[in-house]
């Protein structure tokens, strides 16, 4: 099957996940599940929001993780700051990269935006080298999209 293929059918499943549920953590954990066990070659796949001006992890599959992240650091800091997807081809390549699981050779990080404001993002990691090329981009960013529509912005402190 195709990349574009995959993604197709795997944003079917997120519809269907999202429907008639729009709590942030459910469908961040049901999402982020989705990705782990659909996508060929992923060895972590998950969520931090921003929590007082941090990125703070949240859902996901895959081993543990480091639960805070400066905006500007590593993969995750840097796409949030940018508010652009960003790909690390070569993890060990990316300034200032944070190594949570040492099997992880590249990445994807997806900006999750509302409205214009960032809340978080959406990240990736693969034990292959250069394994996200521009169609997983498409198919995570169009993923993302419904993800953003599809939930609202709650936490459970507020
Ligand atoms: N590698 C990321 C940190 C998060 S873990 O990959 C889950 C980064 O450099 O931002």
């Amino acid at each position: 099957m195709s990349k574009v293929e995959l993604y197709k059918r795997l944003h079917a499943q997120l519809k269907e996940l999202l429907e008639g549920e729009r709590d942030l953590i459910a469908s961040a954990a049901n999402f982020a599940a989705l990705i782990y066990h659909g996508l060929p070659e992923v060895n972590w796949a998950g969520f931090y929001f921003i929590k007082e001006g941090q990125l703070v992890l949240g859902p996901f599959q895959g081993k543990t993780a480091c639960t805070r992240i400066e905006l500007g650091r590593g993969v995750c800091g840097t796409a949030a700051q940018r508010r652009q997807t960003v790909i690390a081809a070569d993890v060990a390549k990316f300034p200032g990269h944070i190594a949570c699981d040492g099997a992880s050779r590249s990445e994807i990080v997806v900006p999750l935006i509302e409205a214009g404001e960032l809340f978080g993002v959406l990240d990736l990691d693969s034990p292959t080298p250069a394994r996200f090329d521009a169609n997983d981009q498409a198919g995570l960013e169009e993923m993302a999209a419904t993800f953003v529509q599809g939930t609202d912005r709650t936490t459970p402190e507020s």
